[in-house]
């Protein structure tokens, strides 16, 4: 009897809550919390939990919720997530979650931000087949070690943000850039990044996946340099480097701690001289591309431009008098 009283209650609590929603009235609406719940037709905000919820309520028109958002009130991944299936934007940022075991069941999902949310786990599962998903916030968790094997079939992914998560090792890095519609990645603040070195054959498969396009560029923001993260492979030819210069057009590496080569200097400035005379509406794209302001060091501490042509000939070619440089 007990019990039927209860849910009772809670049926009329519920409905209560839906029906004052209109308005967008405010409620202090689960017991022993702060919480304040924002209803409307299809989207739930839950704010001032201050981490006092085990997991999230199931208000009585869950199938038609397209949206989330409660930050900074989650104790745990919510065991009951499950039952929003039809949610396509989650913001459960500035929870306590430590590990992410599966987010499968949430097909519909666009738009996940999970940021500063202490995660230190992801399970290798958890984001399979979330064929819609195109924003992911992960940044300022504590991963240290990811494997990018994770991201695999997020065939829409544009956007993943892993800054800030004391990342230490990033491996399989070459799934992420084998997603077509991947635009951004930042892995900012991290400092001792390393990257996984990708094989000659694995850039040949990526190039052979990639449009020739300056549209489908990738913007990697990273604290690693562009000659760290792509070694001038001997055996790779000048259009298939091209198409990866292209591709990584809009990404930002560092300036530091990588040595000038002759050998790379000579291909990039070669092939930026070659892309340059192509057409005037290339020229317009490779101006604000800030690859070609990448940089590197020469052993006086000076640092001079990987992509141009008279950095290249004062560093590299032998001069009548004195400093010979070999080129390569
Ligand atoms: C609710 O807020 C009051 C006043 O700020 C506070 O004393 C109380 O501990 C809070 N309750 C919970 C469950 O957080
Ligand atoms: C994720 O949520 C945080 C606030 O908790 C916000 O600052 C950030 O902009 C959000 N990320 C995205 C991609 O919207
Ligand atoms: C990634 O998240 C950080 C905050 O955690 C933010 O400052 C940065 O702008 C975000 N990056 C992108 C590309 O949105
Ligand atoms: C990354 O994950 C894939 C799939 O789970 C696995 O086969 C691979 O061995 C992992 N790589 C590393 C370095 O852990
Ligand atoms: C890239 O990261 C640096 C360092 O955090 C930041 O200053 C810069 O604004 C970022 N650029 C973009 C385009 O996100
Ligand atoms: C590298 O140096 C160039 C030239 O000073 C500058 O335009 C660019 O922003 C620098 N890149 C980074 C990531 O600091
Ligand atoms: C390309 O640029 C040059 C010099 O800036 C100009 O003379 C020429 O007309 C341009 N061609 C086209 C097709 O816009």
């Amino acid at each position: 009897m007990h019990r039927f009283h209860y849910l009772f209650l809670i049926v009329v609590v519920l409905y209560l809550l839906s029906c004052s929603t209109s308005n967008g009235n405010s409620l202090s609406c689960i017991p022993n919390t702060n919480c304040s719940c924002y209803f409307e037709e299809t989207s739930f905000i839950l704010s001032d939990c201050d981490y006092a919820l085990p997991d999230l309520p199931i208000p009585k028109n869950v199938e038609q919720l397209t949206k989330i958002i409660v930050q900074k009130g989650l104790t745990r991944l919510p065991h009951k997530l499950c039952s929003y299936k039809n949610v396509q934007s989650l913001d459960l940022s500035e929870s306590y979650f430590e590990i992410i075991t599966d987010l499968t069941c949430l097909h519909q999902l666009k738009y996940l931000n999970i940021s500063s949310c202490k995660i230190r786990w992801i399970n290798h599962n958890a984001l399979n087949n979330l064929n819609e998903l195109k924003t992911i916030d992960l940044s300022q968790n504590q991963l240290v070690k990811l494997n990018c094997s994770l991201f695999k079939s997020l065939t829409n992914l544009v956007s993943l943000n892993l800054s800030s998560c004391k990342l230490e090792q990033l491996t399989n890095f070459d799934l992420l850039l084998s997603l077509s519609h991947l635009r951004t990645i930042d892995l900012t603040h991290n400092e001792l990044l390393t990257i996984d070195s990708i094989s000659t054959r694995t850039w040949l498969h990526l190039t052979s996946k990639w449009f020739n396009s300056w549209e489908n560029s990738l913007a990697i923001n990273t604290s690693i340099s562009f000659t760290t993260f792509f070694h001038n492979k001997n055996d790779i030819d000048q259009s298939d480097i091209k198409n990866i210069i292209k591709k990584l057009s809009r990404s930002i590496f560092s300036n530091s701690s990588s040595l000038c080569n002759c050998r790379d200097m000579f291909t990039y400035q070669r092939i930026f001289n070659n892309i340059r005379l192509e057409s005037n509406k290339t020229k317009a794209f490779i101006k604000d591309r800030p690859l070609f302001r990448a940089m590197c060091s020469i052993t006086t501490g000076e640092r001079l431009y990987l992509f141009n042509i008279k950095n290249y000939k004062q560093y590299c070619l032998p001069t009548t008098t004195s400093t010979m440089v070999s080129m390569f």
